[in-house]
């Protein structure tokens, strides 16, 4: 089942999938090509890549195939895949990979499901990050050639939608910052900052907010509330000062809206005097 003849094919060539098999092509493995736009593959066949016909006779060319396309809907484009291994690295829902493994099952292939969570000019680093999920035979079978995308592989168990889960979990609360972070910034550009400044103030907390983050999370998990860094009654608070803020500039209010009618709502469920991270037991209803 080893991968010792170091080949693989590459299915879609998007601005990650290039650089997916720009980083297969930089160690050496023979690489097989296919994408829906041929002629994206030129710059990857000049360096010495095999551009197939088919996605068949691409997943035909290599025990392992690792496929990147937009989405589960382009993903469908695979099949014929008898005795092969599909590493997915398409963004999906849980749903979606456990129905892409169920698929691939049913047409001989080892499945893996991967979340890449870079952006194309981080990838093939040490500390690149990859979630990665499925039964660990194949896991183990994968990772060396997974390693050249991302050394910092995190491998989620057997169960195939663990990554697709983990990633969009990531994502919420990566969104979530995002939103609040374009909040600040009208506050920021009401007030005639620089907001390139406000970025960079904002950067410089990330460590201590990520510490933050992490606390909350063992304490939700360890199920005790119990004040230990943030009184759920602080942001109550602080979310309707910026709501106020808002309101009183004149700018957009949805997002401190948004924030503020939740906190209120934990306040008035009796949390307000309970750890922060109580509002899940709201989300939890
Ligand atoms: N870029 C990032 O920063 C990033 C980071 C993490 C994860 N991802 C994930 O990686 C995946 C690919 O992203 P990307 O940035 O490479 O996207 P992209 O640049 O938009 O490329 C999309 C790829 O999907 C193919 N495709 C779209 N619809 C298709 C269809 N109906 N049939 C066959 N192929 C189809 C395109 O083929 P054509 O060339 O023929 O259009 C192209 O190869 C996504 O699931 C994304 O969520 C991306």
């Amino acid at each position: 089942m080893s991968n010792t003849n170091k080949e693989v094919s590459v299915l879609g060539l998007g601005a990650m999938g290039v650089v997916i098999a720009r980083l297969f092509l930089d160690q050496g493995y023979k690489v097989t090509l296919w994408n829906r736009t041929a002629d994206k593959a030129d710059a990857l066949v000049a360096r010495g890549a095999v551009l197939a016909r088919s996605a068949a006779e691409a997943l035909r060319a290599s025990r392992m195939a690792v496929m990147c396309v937009y989405d589960y809907r382009a993903a469908d484009a695979i099949f014929a895949m008898d005795g092969r291994l599909l590493a997915q690295l398409t963004t999906g829902s849980p749903k979606d990979a456990r129905e892409a493994e169920a698929w691939a099952h049913r047409h001989g292939a080892a499945y893996l499901e991967g979340a890449i969570q870079a952006a194309p000019d981080q990838m093939g680093r040490p500390d690149t990050p990859l979630l990665v999920s499925g039964a660990q035979a194949v896991f183990a079978e994968a990772e060396p050639l997974l390693k050249v995308l991302a050394g910092g592989i995190v491998y989620l168990g057997e169960k195939a939608s663990a990554a697709a889960a983990m990633d969009l979990a990531t994502l919420s609360s990566i969104y979530g910052t995002m939103l609040g972070f374009l909040h600040g910034a009208r506050i920021a550009e009401h007030e005639g900052f620089d907001v390139a400044e406000y970025g960079r103030i904002v950067a410089g907390i990330m460590p201590t907010f990520a510490g933050f983050l992490q606390h909350e999370g063992a304490v939700i998990q360890s199920g005790d509330f119990a004040i230990t860094q943030s009184p759920m009654r602080i942001s109550v608070e602080a979310t309707q000062r910026i709501l106020q803020t808002a309101q009183e500039a004149g700018i957009n209010t949805e997002f401190p809206a948004f924030a503020a009618g939740l906190f209120q709502r934990a306040d008035a469920a009796g949390l307000g005097g309970e750890e922060l991270a109580a509002l899940i037991k709201l989300l939890r209803k």
